[in-house]
């Protein structure tokens, strides 16, 4: 768990970054209905978990540095024995200071009176523009009321600053509780895979695979972060499947992509495996290519590398893979030139990964790829997807898609792997999977 000193900390280090004539607003994500009067699972808004750890909806956090009565102000839901009787515990405004570390709190309900005072005075305000319309419109009705009062000597702010700039650096560095955290999302995401790869058998559906992906992430408190990808045979060659409704047929892949959602905290993985129990010797020599361009990629995950690094080092192996297998002709450098194994291999090797799947932070710096350092999490998904009516392939290598992720920390020395605990090599996959 993350302690509210971490929390502390990290507003204080917006805050020292946005300045003592700053503002910063971060409102908590808003409940959506899903049809009627039912509601998608609530997930609180990353940057104001990041910010808070709080996790009720109606709440907005203000920061107001070197404001004297307070500089951690959180707006939030008051206590409601009738409403805590239907939908749960609140905190409420004693909560909000007592267990969450805020200065101070006041009843969402009372915002439109108090905000508009905040802001006065205040030079910058730093907010997520245009994420949230309906709470844009109201910002702007506040800083409106500040400028309709300047003949009285009110100072309304004259700059409004994109938030994620600041906030989303410090977010891409991760701290000790964050990988703990991240860990333990990938142990609970790698025990899913292990049960799905004991439990696939030719004639199963895939929606009966992921129904066990699911029992694993319940057990552990976890949710999905993401919906779960589960496709037999040419589906795996379809990057976002996501209808996981087909029968499984003897002597096909399947690619399961997915991950947990723990604390808030994102786990993605990627395995492929035989729905037999055995790799075609087709099926081999392609997984055997992906696994070789993964394991090279993984090793270029090291400070001072560029992000993009590990993506060519995936490229240059995938591509050697394929000339070798025959797939593809010429020498590696035209191959490479000529970007001639992207018909196999159309997407990027991976992402920033954090409490989000597609994590923050730029991936550029001065439009150059930015360098790793110790504390960003990656992860790495090479893959090779060669579609059933692909032309120009033999016949037997078609229909087949695979992709190989984990999660992987910068550190200091030799790469992190927090998803190890899934096999991937071929035989440590049959072996696994002969003795369900
Ligand atoms: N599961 C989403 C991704 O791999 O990026
Ligand atoms: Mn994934
Ligand atoms: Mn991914």
């Amino acid at each position: 768990m993350i302690d509210s000193k971490e929390y502390n900390r990290r507003r204080r280090q917006l805050m020292r970054m946005a300045g003592r004539d700053a503002i910063v607003i971060v409102p908590a994500a808003a409940e959506r209905l899903r049809n009627n009067d039912a509601h998608y699972p609530y997930r609180q808004d990353s940057d104001f978990h990041y910010l808070t750890g709080f996790g009720e909806p109606d709440a907005v956090l203000a920061l107001v540095p070197g404001r004297a009565q307070g500089e951690v102000i959180l707006f939030c839901r008051e206590r409601d024995r009738t409403r805590e009787q239907w939908d749960g515990h609140r905190a409420g405004q004693e909560g909000a200071v007592a267990d969450f570390g805020m200065d101070d709190a006041f009843p969402i309900e009372d915002i439109d009176d108090i905000l508009p005072g905040l802001i006065e005075g205040r030079a910058r305000v730093y907010y997520h523009f245009g994420r949230d319309t309906d709470f844009d419109l109201v910002l702007m009705g506040w800083v409106n009321r500040v400028r309709s009062n300047v003949r009285q000597g009110a100072k309304p702010p004259h700059e409004f600053v994109a938030l994620s700039h600041l906030l989303h650096d410090l977010r891409l560095y991760k701290s000790r509780a964050e990988i703990r955290l991240m860990h333990k999302s990938a142990q609970i995401a790698a025990e899913a895979h292990v049960r799905a790869m004991r439990a696939a058998r030719p004639g199963m559906n895939e929606h009966e695979v992921e129904a066990e992906l699911l029992h694993t992430f319940r057990k552990h408190g976890a949710v999905p972060s993401y919906e779960p990808i589960v496709g037999g045979g040419a589906n795996g060659c379809v990057l976002h499947y996501r209808a996981n409704n087909a029968t499984l047929r003897d002597g096909d892949l399947l690619l399961i992509d997915a991950g947990a959602e723990f604390s808030c905290y994102a786990s993605d993985i990627t395995r492929t495996f035989p729905v037999n129990g055995r790799y075609t010797p087709e099926q081999r020599a392609l997984y055997d290519i992906v696994l070789a361009a993964q394991l090279a990629a993984i090793d270029e995950v090291r400070p001072g590398r560029s992000f993009d690094a590990y993506h060519q080092a995936a490229v240059r192996s995938l591509t050697a893979g394929l000339i070798k297998l025959g797939l593809l002709s010429g020498s590696l450098r035209s191959n490479l030139d000529e970007h001639r194994y992207r018909r196999f291999y159309m997407h990027k090797t991976g992402h920033w990964l954090g409490l989000d799947v597609h994590d923050v932070g730029d991936y550029r710096v001065d439009g150059e790829y930015r360098e790793l350092e110790p504390g960003m999490v990656v992860t790495v998904e090479p893959g090779l997807y060669i579609s059933p009516d692909m032309k120009g392939v033999p016949a037997r290598f078609r229909g087949i898609g695979i992709r190989i992720e984990d999660d992987v920390v910068v550190t200091r020395g030799d790469p992190s792997v927090l998803s190890s605990g899934v096999p991937k090599d071929a035989d440590e996959i049959e072996a696994l999977m002969a003795s369900a």
